[in-house]
């Protein structure tokens, strides 16, 4: 499946939580959190009973997609993925953010059976499995936007998405649970808690380093933006292998082609307009960066031209 752009899934679950209220049928007795979420009745791999919005969303910022024990294909996979995920995260699992996965197959899917499911997997805390009764798991399933369409198999055509929300804000946007790990948990930190809403670390030492993808914005802004079309040092591609361009061009020129390459190539700058003309006259986007932005793309381009040769690296490193 193509990926989305950061901006059209940002755009797309900008709509999804004021477009998508949907009436109450098939859920008797909801007492509606915020509005929005029913409160069902669900019951965790351990056989405690908990609340939909008051204990799962409220206050939380949360990771919700839907799976079932006996699925053959994409949902262990998907368990798996998100496991990584969560080792990745590490601490903030449980603190800051929780993972919820529901069975879709509830009737199947008992506590017990959703216990050894997550055993197998290794999930650890801040990672519930939850069971209910089918109607309600329909309903969250719908006020998420992930009910089956009517032409589906309402197991096998699951949605792989998780979807990813910030409750209190309301904010909410969907990824693919099959990306790289190290994206997923970036978009997860970056889009459910700036820096500035870590939690409270007595020092700065306790923190656990990030990897560098993660943590190197400038790594991150080129590995999402730009790696579609450019190289480090592995040839051209759709636009012309990087490697070398901090040296070989002024930083203004690149900074102004990097922010506003259209209107570098509207004013016929001669070099914007040779390089447009080689690489089959396909425009390079104007990506909207900001001043910060372009200052860590520019950082992080430096650096790999600073690296001995042969070193510099375009993509993400593997996956853990
Ligand atoms: C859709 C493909 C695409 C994306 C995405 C893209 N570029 Fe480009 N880029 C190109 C093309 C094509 C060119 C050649 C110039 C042209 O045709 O406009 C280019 C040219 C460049 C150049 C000039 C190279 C030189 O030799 O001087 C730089 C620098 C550059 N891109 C940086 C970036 C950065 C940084 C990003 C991410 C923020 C990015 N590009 C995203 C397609 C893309």
């Amino acid at each position: 499946m193509p990926r989305k752009s950061l901006a059209a899934r940002v755009a797309a679950a900008a709509v999804l939580v004021s477009a998508a209220i949907i009436p109450v049928t098939s859920a008797s007795a909801v007492t509606w959190g915020a509005n929005y979420f029913p409160n069902v009745p669900l019951t965790t791999q351990d056989g405690k009973t908990v609340h939909f919005f008051d204990d799962l969303l409220k206050g939380k910022k949360v990771v919700i997609n839907f799976i079932y024990t006996k699925c053959g294909d994409s949902c262990p996979l998907e368990t798996a993925r998100m496991a990584q995920v969560q080792r990745i995260l590490g601490a903030r699992m449980g603190r800051d953010i929780f993972f919820y996965s529901f069975s879709i197959d509830p009737v199947r899917d008992t506590p017990a059976e959703l216990k050894s499911y997550a055993q197998k997997f290794h999930t650890g805390p801040g990672w519930l499995f939850l069971t209910g009764k089918k109607a309600d798991i329909e309903l969250i399933r719908r006020k998420l936007g992930q009910q089956a369409r009517a032409e589906d198999n309402e197991l096998t055509d699951h949605s792989t998405s998780l979807m990813i929300g910030n409750v209190d804000s309301g904010e909410w946007i969907k990824d693919s649970s099959l990306d790289n790990p190290q994206y997923i948990a970036a978009m997860i930190r970056d889009w459910l808690s700036d820096y500035s809403n870590q939690g409270p670390v007595k020092s700065y030492t306790e923190a656990t380093p990030l990897p560098e993808y993660v943590s190197n914005t400038g790594a991150y802004l080129f590995q999402t933006r730009c790696a579609a079309c450019h190289t480090i040092g592995q040839g051209d591609s759709v636009g012309p292998d990087l490697l070398g361009v901090t040296k070989n061009r002024k930083r203004e020129w690149l900074t102004n082609f990097i922010a506003l390459p259209n209107v570098m190539i509207a004013k016929k700058d001669p070099l914007a307009v040779s390089l447009y003309a080689r690489y089959n006259q396909l425009l390079m986007p104007n990506l909207r960066l900001n001043d910060v932005d372009l200052k860590n793309l520019l950082g992080f381009l430096e650096a790999q031209d600073a690296l001995p040769r042969g070193q510099a690296k375009a993509e993400a490193p593997a996956a853990r």
